[in-house]
């Protein structure tokens, strides 16, 4: 049983090797948070994973809901592990899962992180091209690494990307998260020819096409730019600047609807 909560697909292209190589089966907690799904029995599974990326060095709101809910039936003994995608460093979101799990009761065995396109649009510009090809190359070849380790059932934080005083870092940079994922700078331009895909792929719920254009009706969302990214035509714009700023998806996850 794999759990994983993708943007622009890196976490969901991960997942997907991990899973090939674990012959598991892949969740969506964007899913399971929309069903209110939050009962699982592992008496099956040999092993449950978790897969997705850090954001502001922390974890995404939607996973936060997640584990704050999650109830897991016969747990013990199976081998706990996450795996965690981003464009830099991860700085302490190992941490913050481990100890937020351990809240839950539930211990984690193993932390991994993997570098992957960075997708936070409003302050990078998102790599595209041969860039992009040459990052997903190395991701890949790391993530094949981490599949072998988690078949060997390793154990520990194997995360070596996550930057200098990581827990300083995370501590420093967490609280921005909150503050900063408003839906207030999302906006549509003229471009857009209202398909809906931004409705149907935003985790939150908090985009609806009104008058055939997306508006955003909640005040916050995962801030996970999906629909930005995504965006067919490139419509969807954040604030000032994302309009000059390239777009990113990633070409090897399938089936990328939520
Ligand atoms: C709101 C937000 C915050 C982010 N914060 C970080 C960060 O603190 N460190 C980092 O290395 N990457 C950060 N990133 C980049 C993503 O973690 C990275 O691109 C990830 O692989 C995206 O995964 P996805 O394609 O599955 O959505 C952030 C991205 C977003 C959207």
């Amino acid at each position: 049983m794999i759990f994983y909560f993708t943007g622009t697909g890196n976490s969901k292209h991960a997942a997907q090797m991990i899973a090939e190589s674990e012959n598991d089966t892949l969740y969506s907690i964007t899913q399971a948070v929309r069903e209110r799904k939050f009962t699982y029995n592992l008496d099956d599974e040999k092993a449950i994973g978790f897969v997705f990326p850090v954001y502001f060095g922390g974890l995404p709101s939607i996973v936060r809901e997640f584990i704050e809910n999650v109830r897991f039936e016969n747990i013990k003994d199976k081998y706990v592990y996450l795996l965690l995608t981003c464009g830099g460093k991860t700085y302490d979101a190992g941490g913050m899962f481990a100890k937020r799990m351990a809240e839950r009761g539930y211990q984690v065995d193993a932390l991994y992180g993997v570098r992957m396109p960075d997708n936070y649009v409003p302050m990078f510009n998102p790599p595209t091209g041969e860039k992009a090809e040459a990052l997903l190359a190395q991701a890949v070849k790391e993530i094949r690494e981490i599949a072998l380790s988690i078949q060997a059932r390793k154990k520990g934080d194997m995360i070596a990307v996550k930057g200098m005083f990581p827990k300083a870092a995370t501590a420093l940079m967490y609280p921005f998260y909150d503050r900063t994922r408003k839906t207030k700078k999302f906006y549509a331009t003229d471009a857009c020819t209202g398909c809906g895909l931004c409705e149907k792929i935003c985790p939150c719920g908090a985009i609806e096409l009104k008058n055939g254009k997306p508006v955003w009706v909640k005040e916050i969302c995962a801030q996970c730019f999906g629909c930005l990214h995504r965006c067919p035509v490139r419509a969807i714009q954040f604030g000032k600047g994302t309009d000059k700023r390239e777009r990113y998806v990633n070409p090897y996850s399938e089936g990328l609807k939520i």
